[in-house]
């Protein structure tokens, strides 16, 4: 399928507002989606530097984009323009996603704790069947933590450096801090784990991450969401041990729906081809 819409004079725009943003896969997500659908619309990405990101705002809404996603460094201003903060983005204390209301207004959403686990249940796992221990205590981790606890799901986290968990601890309700040093031991008390942490990533803090798995128990789920690799030490590992894994490509594509229904009218799947496509991308 090609991945290049046909543009006319109603074109629906959208894009991805970064500093630097060429490493973005969002618009080749997008429009994939755009052209499987046939939606006169189009997914730009936008380098907008640090210090520009309202004007840049300002004048997308101007030009009648629809909406955009926001990543690294824009998103505490992404956070402070926001005229409406749905619950996702208050809960995860942050944004990625934004709407452009017809009326002017700015909508503002998080979209990477529930793209987490909607990729879970893809995978077929209930995260309601008992605690997860999260590694990790960043971005990523707060809106993971955020989603499952409104989920009822009991949550621990182990991070590095303390106190960046127990600030975590301090801002959500239900979650227990865990040291950093215990987390292989603790592994029996958990249905799941998830690795929210870089360790693993490709040209992150420690490629070679080599956690020991020999206490999980049977049947823990072992999550990882960095992608690149997909196959990461951390999912090597639980494989060797015959655990059920799932890796951090699916949260990338779910946690997308939410802008493409919003600024396109149409709620998208992920599927074999999407994640085929992103594959070989992620591949060259
Ligand atoms: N699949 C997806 O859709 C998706 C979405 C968002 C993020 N991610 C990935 O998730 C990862 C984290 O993103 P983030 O936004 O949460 O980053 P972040 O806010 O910068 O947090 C980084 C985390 O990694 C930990 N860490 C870094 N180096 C470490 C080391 N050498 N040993 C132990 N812990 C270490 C940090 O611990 P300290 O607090 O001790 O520094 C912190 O908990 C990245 O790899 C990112 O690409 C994937």
């Amino acid at each position: 399928m090609s991945a290049r819409p046909t543009l006319t004079g109603r074109t629906m725009l959208a894009g991805v507002i970064g500093w630097p943003v060429a490493h973005s896969r969002s618009p080749l997500l997008h429009n994939f989606w755009l052209a499987r659908h046939g939606i006169d619309g189009a997914y730009v990405p936008l380098p907008v530097r640090p210090g520009q990101f309202e004007t840049a705002v300002r004048g997308l809404q101007a030009a009648g984009f629809r909406g955009a996603n926001v990543t690294i460094p824009h998103k505490e201003a992404a956070f402070a323009i926001a005229d409406t903060l749905h619950r996702s983005a208050l809960r995860s204390g942050s944004v990625n996603t934004l709407v452009f209301a017809a009326d002017g207004r700015i909508e503002a959403h998080s979209t990477d704790g529930d793209g987490f686990v909607a990729n879970l249940e893809a995978h077929g796992i209930d995260v309601a069947r008992g605690p997860v221990l999260l590694l990790g205590a960043g971005g990523a981790a707060r809106a993971i933590a955020a989603s499952l606890l409104d989920r009822g799901v009991p949550v621990a986290v182990a991070n590095r450096t303390r106190g960046r968990a127990e600030a975590l601890a301090g801002m959500l309700d239900g979650i227990t801090v865990m040291d950093w040093a215990r987390w292989e031991d603790s592994l029996p008390a958990y249905a799941a784990l998830v690795n929210t942490t870089s360790l693993g990533m490709h040209g992150g803090p420690d490629d070679l991450f080599a956690p020991s798995l020999a206490r999980a128990p049977d049947g823990m789920a072992v999550c990882d969401i960095v992608y690149v690799p997909r196959m990461t030490p951390l999912l090597r590992a639980a494989r060797a041990r015959g655990l059920p894994t799932v890796d951090g490509l699916g949260m990338l594509l779910h946690q997308a729906r939410l802008g493409f229904r919003e600024w396109f009218g149409v709620d998208p799947v992920v599927d074999a081809e999407l994640q085929a496509l992103l594959d070989a991308d992620l591949a060259g």
